[in-house]
């Protein structure tokens, strides 16, 4: 049977050639499939006289299954070779320098931000918002804030368009807050004092922008009303406030000046952080540097917000000057805050979303 024999060889040969499964296919059509070489030897034995036809039939069929055998065999090692190519693509590299993340923070407005309320909160301060599209009436009437006063110039405010503007009331007329001021208002109409509030939040001013200027920045409001607040207990806290947030030792002044709010007022500076008070180009060789307006809360202001200057104001208390209710009202600028702390002498730079200024932080 030198044909099977060398059929069988062939098969073989041609099997262990075969490098995929997609190869292998094709030899097990060539031989095994429905017109398959060792199929047609099998139809043809019909054709056979009877006698030999059992032996012949025989030894087709062990080629048969030598054919089925290998190729089983082959299609296990192939797939065996390709999950170990699989692994070995999956393989990690437990050594491998890692790639690092970059994490993100806060910005360092928010920082601030977050440091003052954390110290006035130390201090018994609730934290408090408000609106910063106000009406006129908070932002300046309900503030004492004339009519004719400068600050509601086209200059400074940014005013909201409406219709028939002139024909709305003050409370109607929307503008931007150009202070937090108008949350003292608020916050007094709903709550009875003792009270003590921080009013962090942003505010818009219709100003050209500079070095230390925006039209849009931060303001930081106080306001303590309690029985016998005086300008001491102020001078206390705010020391106290600026101390830990400066991380050193502090000295304040009060300068007198004017806020219609507020009477007395005052401009509070604090020893230049750069010369330490001995004066310098930075604080106009001052040794002080100008970081607040404050002042006790004027009767007017109480009125405006519906309680009874008689009970809550020094000025106009009873006969009983001990059991009067006094407050304090204080508003500085984070930004300005801010660029004391971190030696910043540009303010866009906080709004400029530049990474390699905010990277710093
Ligand atoms: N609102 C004032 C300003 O914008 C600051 C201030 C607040 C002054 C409270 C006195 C009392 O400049």
């Amino acid at each position: 049977m030198a044909t099977l024999k060398s059929l069988q060889n062939r098969t073989k040969k041609e099997i262990k050639k075969v490098k995929d499964l997609k190869e292998l296919d094709l030899i097990f059509r060539k031989y095994l499939g429905k017109k398959g070489e060792i199929i047609l030897l099998l139809k043809s034995l019909k054709k056979i006289p009877k006698g030999k036809r059992a032996k012949k039939g025989g030894e087709i069929n062990l080629l048969k299954e030598f054919v089925e055998k290998a190729i089983k065999e082959k299609t296990e090692k192939i797939k065996e070779k390709g999950r170990a190519e699989a692994l070995k693509k999956e393989k990690i590299d437990v050594t491998a320098p890692g790639k690092k993340i970059t994490f993100g923070h806060l910005h360092p407005l928010t920082q601030v931000q977050r440091r003052v309320e954390e110290i006035f909160q130390s201090m018994g301060f609730s934290i408090v918002e408000g609106p910063e599209v106000e009406n006129e009436w908070y932002n300046f009437d309900a503030l004492n804030v004339p009519q004719d006063h400068p600050a509601r110039d086209l200059q400074d405010t940014f005013f909201i368009k409406q219709k028939d503007r002139e024909k709305l009331t003050n409370q109607e007329k929307l503008i931007m807050r150009t202070h937090t001021s108008p949350v003292q208002i608020r916050y007094m109409e709903k709550n009875h004092p003792p009270l003590r509030i921080i009013v962090p939040g942003r505010v818009f001013r219709h100003e050209a922008t500079d070095a230390s200027h925006e039209a849009n920045f931060y303001h930081i409001e106080g306001l303590m009303v309690d029985k016998n607040i005086s300008v001491a207990n102020f001078k206390a806290v705010i020391q106290k406030f600026f101390r830990r947030f400066f991380e050193r030792e502090i000295q304040i002044r009060l300068i007198p000046c004017y806020f219609p709010f507020t009477e007395p007022s005052f401009e509070v500076d604090i020893t230049c952080l750069t010369c330490n008070g001995k004066g310098c180009s930075a604080c106009q060789k001052t040794g002080w540097m100008e970081m607040m307006g404050a002042g006790m809360v004027h009767p007017q202001v109480f009125k405006n917000s519906g309680l009874n200057p008689k009970e809550w104001h020094s000025a106009e208390r009873s006969r009983e000057p001990r059991s009067a209710w006094q407050g304090f009202a204080f508003g500085m600028g984070s930004d300005r805050l801010a660029m004391m702390k971190y030696k910043i002498n540009y303010i866009r730079l906080f709004y400029s979303g530049d990474l390699r200024f905010l990277q710093h932080f």
